[in-house]
């Protein structure tokens, strides 16, 4: 566990949970963090005890057990995406674009690789923000619909895109998509490895960049293998 003697940054490389406790404290862990966390947290103003035990949170911090989705309701199963998966994207892509931007101004002309992880990212930021409101606004909302129906025995709801395998078929050609890129991310950064010389804002950079992946690989799971199946299912059970 980090002590309070050890360096701010001894603790952001060393346990990369604490990086976001940092963050979030406004404690700086990459060029000022070379001094105790006792005296970054005198200087800060904060309670050297409140962040240690937040470094613990942190660090026991795991994922919860997966559930299984197979199941629970559509409803409910969407609901669980948007609040996860989707509010996660929403706030991970402004983060990861600051930090690309940082490390770019302190490395990119040694790391010529950097400006096209940025450039990629960008393209996966507007990919995904328009696709998470497709699913939000149109799709997600049918398939809640169309579910309830189905339970009270009313009528299917109207769309203006026929069946519902056309917009999963579509969100489905996105993710394949969004995959690509983040592939190409992966390789440009030789699987998320920091070279010898990053600081550790370039080190946040790419754990993050690795968490993102594995949160975009968790999501795409639920929806390809059990939302959208499910969905089409169900419609083709609604009109038997
Ligand atoms: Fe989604
Ligand atoms: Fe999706």
């Amino acid at each position: 566990m980090p002590t309070v003697t050890e360096t701010v940054r001894e603790i952001a490389l060393n346990h990369p949970s604490s990086i976001r406790v940092f963050e979030q404290f406004g404690i700086d862990y990459c060029c000022g963090g070379r001094k105790p966390l006792a005296i970054a947290c005198t200087e800060q103003d904060v309670e050297v005890g409140t962040v240690l035990a937040a470094l613990a949170d942190a660090a026991s911090e795991s994922r919860p057990a997966l559930t299984d989705w197979r199941n629970s309701s559509l409803e409910n199963l969407a609901g669980h995406i948007v609040s996860q998966h989707h509010e996660y994207v929403k706030k991970e892509l402004p983060r990861l674009d600051t930090l690309a931007k940082k490390v770019i101004a302190a490395h990119g002309s040694h790391h010529l690789e950097l400006p096209e992880i940025q450039s990629t990212l960008q393209a996966l930021d507007q990919e995904l923000t328009q696709h998470l409101m497709k699913e939000e606004q149109v799709l997600f909302p049918y398939i809640a619909q169309l579910e309830r129906a189905l339970a009270t025995g009313g009528a299917r709801p109207q769309s203006c895109f026929g069946t519902v395998s056309n917009p999963i078929a579509m969100m489905m050609q996105e993710h394949d998509g969004a995959g690509e890129l983040l592939a190409k991310i992966r390789q440009l950064s030789g699987n998320f490895t920091v070279p010898p010389d990053a600081c550790p804002t370039y080190h946040a950079f790419y754990e993050g960049l690795k968490e993102f992946e594995q949160d975009l690989h968790q999501h795409i799971h639920l929806e390809n293998n059990i939302l959208f199946p499910r969905a089409i299912e169900m419609e083709a059970s609604s009109s038997r």
